[in-house]
């Protein structure tokens, strides 16, 4: 699959770059976008339109989440933007990977994600970001009690959060945009900003409900991976 900037990062850039028009003096500030070393104006105007603002709406996870900030690891905040993730709408951001970014720019914003929207020091022992291999025949049971409530028996939708209908998590078109990396982190992080509870959190669930444990985030993923739709030949 080949992979280039969508329209809205192109059209956001564009718009943050502010082309001069010929013969007119330049306007204070960056006139070309390589030269933005700003996080905000660089979160602007090259991830917004997918991740959402301070908050939710759009196909990316949310990046402002305090609890993913807390669990994902440095070295794959710069990872992931340098490269994108294969397979997923993610795009590519370094130029030296087809991007529209220069390395500089790159680090400047996986730099600034945590300071921008992280907590530290928040308490709990949240299981780690990594992807292990897991059961999905076991993660069918905990998928039972803790997600059913919400999701429905086999993920087809059919709970309510404040009188919303929740929608369904076996679509396979869904589930073959997402990697499994990020099935985890839904699983450990929730949608706070939607409703859905965290790995320990008690909306939906049954009032004995413990945590997830790193056991069970495991089984949870391997069985969301296993609704995916196995891939058309080629
Ligand atoms: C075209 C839409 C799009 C744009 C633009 C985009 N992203 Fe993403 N991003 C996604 C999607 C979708 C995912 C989830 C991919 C997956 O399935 O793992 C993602 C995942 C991520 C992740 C990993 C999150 C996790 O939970 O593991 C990070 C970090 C990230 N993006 C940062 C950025 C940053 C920073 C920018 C701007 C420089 C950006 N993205 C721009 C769509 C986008
Ligand atoms: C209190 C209700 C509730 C519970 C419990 C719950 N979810 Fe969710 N979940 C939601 C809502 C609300 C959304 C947002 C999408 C929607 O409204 O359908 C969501 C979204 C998701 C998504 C898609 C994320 C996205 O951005 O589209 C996944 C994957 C998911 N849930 C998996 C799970 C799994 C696995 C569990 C159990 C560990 C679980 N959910 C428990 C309410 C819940």
């Amino acid at each position: 699959m080949t992979r280039r900037p969508s329209l809205p990062t192109l059209a956001l850039l564009l718009l943050a770059g502010g082309c001069t028009p010929p013969g007119k003096p330049a306007p204070p500030g960056p006139s070309r976008p390589a030269d933005v070393t700003d996080f905000r104006t660089l979160f602007a105007a090259n991830c917004v339109g997918c991740h959402g603002a301070d908050g939710p709406l759009g196909p990316g996870p949310p990046l402002n989440d305090p609890l993913f900030l807390r669990i994902v690891p440095d070295a794959e905040l710069l990872q992931v933007i340098t490269n994108g993730r294969p397979g997923t709408p993610m795009p590519a951001f370094d130029h030296t990977k087809g991007g529209p970014l220069t390395t500089q720019q790159v680090k400047i914003i996986a730099a600034g994600l945590k300071p921008a929207w992280g907590k530290p020091g928040t308490s709990g022992d949240p299981p780690g970001y990594a992807l292990a291999p897991g059961d999905a025949a076991r993660g069918a049971a905990v998928f039972a009690r803790a997600c059913a409530g919400c999701h429905g028996d086999r993920g087809q939708g059919g709970g309510s959060v404040d009188g919303r209908p929740v929608g369904a998590v076996n679509d396979p078109a869904f589930l073959a945009l997402c990697s499994d990396q990020v099935l985890r982190r839904y699983v450990i992080t929730g949608r706070p900003d939607l409703g859905m509870p965290d790995y320990a959190g008690k909306a939906g669930r049954p009032a004995d409900f413990r945590p997830l444990d790193a056991r069970d985030v495991a089984d949870l993923t391997a069985l969301l991976a296993s609704w995916r739709q196995p891939p058309a030949a080629k």
